[in-house]
């Protein structure tokens, strides 16, 4: 029988294509730039494995261009870029990297909020400019972060992350979101379950980790930024449309909020202008899982559940658990 073929998107860490060389012909798009369309189109009708970047679109069209294809493997934990309804209509595998990436992206998230709350980015480009002359008492006054409020929308695994390190900073804990965790996980983060618009008034730092869909789309527009203190900085690290990114240029410009740090937007890699000119916020190019570390763990979990349905296993992390498989 042929070797089964597997359409890898991007360049992987040498452990991840190790793995998948052990079980398939490897087409692997060469460069670490998004794949042409067309290379994908060609490259999926041979595929009986595909592994993608979260920013890949896997739509209807190209899942029906795939014949043999049994596993969509994104090395991403969010999977809003794939037709997963689509792909289990068809019997194909979907899964994800959970819990890998959870520490860094919980990292980045903190590093945003410190670096927004004490003006870090903004500093930095003062000492670079040559214009530092002496030191200035009323110079690059920042806000405290130990003791403030904290306000977690979404408390699954990296929102629990950023609380733990909440914890760490002396913070009062609030959460929001679908479900209320369960009584130990609220007692061993400190953090208390409350309604949206609570958190948003009392919180001095909002944080969002609400996987995006249509009920999450604009979660934050400009309602919620009007609810929030004139003091708050508000940071994303989950998906860009889960804030309406005009409202939140309106807002900083207004003075609704005090600063925003951001990692993800709306239409990437274009962020709206207006907030390329403000001081009070802090952009990042989708950095969260950008460790060394956590992005071979993401390629070697996504090389792992390709190579289990290759193997005509159950994939370790599927995002569309009951499937019944392609025959
Ligand atoms: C993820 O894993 O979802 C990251 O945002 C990378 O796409």
């Amino acid at each position: 029988m042929a070797r089964p073929t597997v359409l890898v998107t991007r360049p992987l860490p040498e452990p991840a294509t190790r793995l998948l060389r052990q079980h398939a012909a490897l087409t692997v798009h060469g460069r670490d730039t998004p794949i042409p369309r067309r290379r994908l189109l060609k490259g999926i009708r041979e595929a009986t494995g595909l592994v993608c970047m979260g920013t890949d679109q896997i739509d209807a069209a190209l899942l029906q261009a795939a014949p043999r294809l049994r596993v969509v493997a994104n090395v991403a934990v969010g999977y809003n870029n794939i037709d997963v309804a689509g792909a289990t209509g068809l019997g194909i595998w979907v899964t994800n990297t959970p819990g890998v990436l959870t520490e860094s992206t919980a990292e980045l998230a903190w590093a945003l909020l410190l670096a927004v709350a004490r003006r870090i980015v903004e500093a930095d480009r003062y000492v670079r400019s040559g214009r530092w002359k002496f030191w200035q008492f009323h110079h690059l006054l920042g806000s405290d972060v130990w003791g403030k409020t904290l306000g977690i929308c979404g408390l699954g695994r990296i929102g629990q992350a950023v609380a733990l390190r909440g914890r760490g900073h002396g913070m009062r804990i609030l959460y929001t979101g679908r479900r209320r965790q369960p009584g130990p996980v609220e007692a061993e983060l400190g953090a208390m379950f409350v309604d949206k618009a609570t958190l948003l008034r009392e919180a001095d730092f909002v944080s969002l980790h609400l996987p995006l869909s249509p009920e999450t789309t604009h979660y934050i527009g400009e309602r919620e930024l009007h609810q929030m203190k004139p003091t708050a900085f508000l940071v994303n690290t989950t998906r860009g449309p889960v804030v309406d990114e005009k409202a939140l240029v309106k807002a900083l410009r207004a003075g609704w909020i005090a600063g925003a740090g951001l990692d993800v937007f709306e239409r990437e890699p274009v962020v709206t202008p207006g907030l390329l000119r403000l001081r009070s916020v802090v952009l990042t190019p989708h950095i969260g899982s950008a460790t060394a570390e956590t992005r071979t763990r993401m390629a070697l979990m996504a090389a792992e559940n390709c190579a289990a349905v290759l193997r005509g296993e159950r994939p370790m992390t599927p995002v569309n658990p009951d499937l019944t498989p392609r025959p």
